[in-house]
């Protein structure tokens, strides 16, 4: 199978099948204090951002997504016209492909074309920097989209999984730590639906990168993704691999407290992100930024001309909490008292987190 072919597969399964954690995700662990005296007004909320030296608009990442065929151009397209206007960050998917092959270097140019002021996040995957890419091909990664930063990508769960899956993740960190003082922009290491652990997020704060994207497990699960391709073309095993690991991960609320407590960069909150009151509790629980990616292919896919709207929807539902807990600023909403309660409180408990800190900040 071709890596276009797979990438295809890939957006069709996430645009029209169930491929998210039926457990769905665990922000309903979290809830805010609200207060019935917020003493301020709604126009003295702010929620512009400092994310990398830049200002930004709102706290609010469209994941990287996709890339390298001729579809990944106009979803491209689109959710880059949407970073532009509301001035919010934007990843593009693994640029592996168009490395590979630089015919298809055009759906991810795109972005830049259509976003000339957004802040554009580059991609490749770590199981290349196992392997054979080196800074060569992240300088051309950077180029080709113009990008303010790169992710480096770990998807060990997807490639154990998928069919002709590459898992190579052997001297990752030493690969990192060679090549990080030398990359020119900012470099996030990203998780893609399980979540990162306190002790991996130790292990990459001594590569020297800047920031982590946690991409926790409670939205898009790659292991879904490959049950349902694997039923398609009748793969009785791999079927059944997917099954087994649907809801493999760490939870998005408690990987954003494992990393934020043993990682000093910029921590990213992913997976699973569905409204602004998540958005709003990632922030709380120690994100500096949070992502989305799964339903906003399926509306730049379905309904693009609803993209744009959908997301000043989830800004104002982040403005409205963070009114009702009278937070004026990110900053603010980042100290505002938050229970955390439930499977999230009790795993961050195990792990030996005092989560009344949270409730008595
Ligand atoms: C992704 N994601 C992803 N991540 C990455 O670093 N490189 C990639 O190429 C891709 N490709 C990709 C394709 C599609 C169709 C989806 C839905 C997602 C993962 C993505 O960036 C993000 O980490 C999680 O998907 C966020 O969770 P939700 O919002 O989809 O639940």
């Amino acid at each position: 199978m071709t890596g276009g072919k797979r990438k295809l597969d890939h957006i069709k399964m996430c645009i029209n099948k169930d491929v998210e954690s039926s457990g769905k995700n665990w922000f309903g662990d979290v809830s805010f204090i609200p207060r019935a005296l917020p003493e301020i007004n709604p126009e003295d909320v702010d929620t512009s951002i400092e994310f990398f030296g830049r200002r930004l608009a709102s706290p609010l990442i469209i994941e990287g997504m996709t890339g390298g065929i001729k579809e990944a151009t106009r979803i491209n397209a689109i959710l880059a016209e949407a970073a532009e206007k509301l001035n919010i960050s934007m990843g593009v998917g693994s640029q592996r492909i168009a490395i590979e092959n630089p015919k298809l270097t055009r759906s991810f140019r795109v972005v830049r074309e259509k976003a000339p002021n957004a802040f554009l996040i580059a991609n490749v995957g770590c199981p290349q920097l196992s392997r054979d890419f080196g800074l060569k091909e992240i300088e051309k990664s950077i180029d080709m989209i113009d990008a303010n930063a790169i992710a480096v990508h770990m998807n060990p769960l997807q490639e154990i999984i998928q069919l002709g899956g590459e898992a190579y993740y052997r001297n990752v960190i030493k690969k990192l730590t060679d090549l990080v003082p030398r990359i020119r922009v900012p470099v996030i290491v990203k998780e893609t639906g399980a979540g990162v652990a306190k002790e991996d997020a130790v292990e990459l704060g001594k590569t020297g990168i800047h920031g982590i994207d946690v991409g926790g497990c409670g939205g898009t699960s790659w292991a879904a993704v490959e049950y349902h391709r694997a039923k398609a073309r009748g793969d009785r095993k791999r079927e059944a691999l997917g099954k087994s690991f649907w809801e493999w991960g760490i939870p998005t609320t408690v990987s954003v407290v494992e990393v934020r407590r043993s990682f000093g960069g910029t921590v990213i909150a992913s997976g699973g992100i569905r409204d602004g009151i998540d958005v709003a509790k990632a922030l709380a629980l120690g994100a500096d930024c949070v992502g989305m990616a799964l339903p906003l292919l399926r509306m730049a896919t379905k309904d693009p001309s609803r993209l744009a709207g959908f997301l000043g929807e989830v800004i104002q539902e982040l403005r409205i909490c963070m009114f009702l807990v009278g937070a004026r600023s990110i900053q603010e909403l980042k100290r505002a008292p938050i229970i955390v309660a439930g499977k999230t409180g009790e795993w961050l408990r195990l792990r030996g987190i005092d989560i009344e800190d949270y409730a008595r900040r």
